[in-house]
């Protein structure tokens, strides 16, 4: 068989287990040693590779480098947000595909969520085009949990966790001193790590991007609760929940609105609305890129070790475009 190297990237928003599955496809690559070559990384994702910054992840990485690499929360080759021209005749294709011949790839793996498994999606498309034997495969990473034909997304558990942490420890101060608190929780556009978050650390109401949600009706249930003698409220809000008076606007009008309106985030329009019809203290908290971070719960280390190690498995089986 003739040897090709691996090049592999980590793209778009970390997650605290990213590295668990870089890790896997070193592993991996080094196991077909008939097949493979040596493992490439780009730094900085394919931004970083087209200026041509990339290392030798074979030369470099010893035994013990990679079991810290297994270990460390960190994306060890850095990331980018770069989004792949929609014209495949775009030169940018040639270009990167003259730069991957020259370091004989063979097998192009990237880490990543949507717009990387976009850029995965545009590059095969563009190899088939022009009958290039170089292969693409796509890592489903993103704390999100959203992207197509996956049942879980490796980042995801360790972002419910964190999430759930923050929930579990504003119940002290909203007890105490009998506050709203809404919590607000990343997500994107959609609402799993909220969803599960919220229910697992037991917020009171919770609000997701999929239904768009009225604020009279916050308020009623706040209302409600401190009726039924329970003087404090934890919500938990996706940064990409929306009103329903919003849901109903045209894409641009909504972008327009919100830049006008210049809220840092939902949590903020949302307390406003809420302390503008009540007396009852409201608090804001904001996790934020806490959720993609610190130490991974061991569901996401098996499953980004995992994923990362059948990612290169599919060369020897040569079971392609997935
Ligand atoms: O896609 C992962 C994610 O963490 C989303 O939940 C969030 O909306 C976004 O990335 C934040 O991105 P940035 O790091 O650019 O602030």
């Amino acid at each position: 068989m003739n040897k090709k190297n691996i090049l592999v990237g980590q793209s778009g928003g970390p997650t605290a287990v990213i590295n668990g599955s870089l890790y896997g496809v070193i592993c991996e690559g080094a196991r077909h040693s008939d097949a493979v070559g040596c493992v490439y990384g780009m730094i900085n994702g394919i931004e970083g590779f087209l200026a041509d910054s990339y290392m030798n992840l074979s030369e470099t990485l010893s035994d013990d480098d990679l079991e810290l690499l297994r270990l460390t929360p960190a994306a060890y080759l850095g990331s980018c947000r770069f989004k792949l021209p929609e014209n495949l005749s775009d030169s940018f294709y040639r270009v990167l595909f003259e730069k991957l011949e020259r370091l004989d790839i063979g097998y192009f793996f990237y880490i990543g969520g949507n717009d990387s498994m976009d850029t995965v999606s545009k590059l095969s498309r563009y190899a088939a085009q022009i009958k290039s034997p170089i292969r693409f495969i796509g890592i489903p990473k993103t704390i999100d949990n959203d992207l197509w034909g996956t049942d879980m997304t490796f980042g995801f558990q360790s972002a419910v966790d964190i999430a759930t942490e923050a929930i579990d420890r504003i119940h002290t101060t909203a007890t105490s001193h009998s506050r709203v608190f809404i919590v607000e929780v990343m997500g994107h556009k959609v609402g799993w790590v909220t969803l599960h978050a919220g229910i697992a650390g037991g917020a009171d109401i919770i609000l997701l991007p999929e239904i768009p949600y009225d604020v009279d009706n916050v308020v009623r249930a706040i209302k409600s609760r401190t009726e039924a003698g329970k003087h404090f409220t934890i919500i938990a809000v996706a940064e990409g929940a929306i009103t329903k008076e919003d849901a109903a606007l045209p894409k641009k009008k909504l972008k327009e609105k919100q830049e006008k309106k210049g809220y840092p985030s939902v949590a903020y329009e949302l307390a406003e609305k809420i302390q503008n019809r009540m007396d009852q203290e409201v608090r804001i908290t904001v996790p934020g890129h806490t959720q993609r971070g610190g130490s991974p719960c061991p569901y996401d280390r098996v499953l980004a070790t995992r994923l990362g190690a059948a990612a290169a498995d599919l060369i020897l089986k040569e079971d392609y475009g997935y």
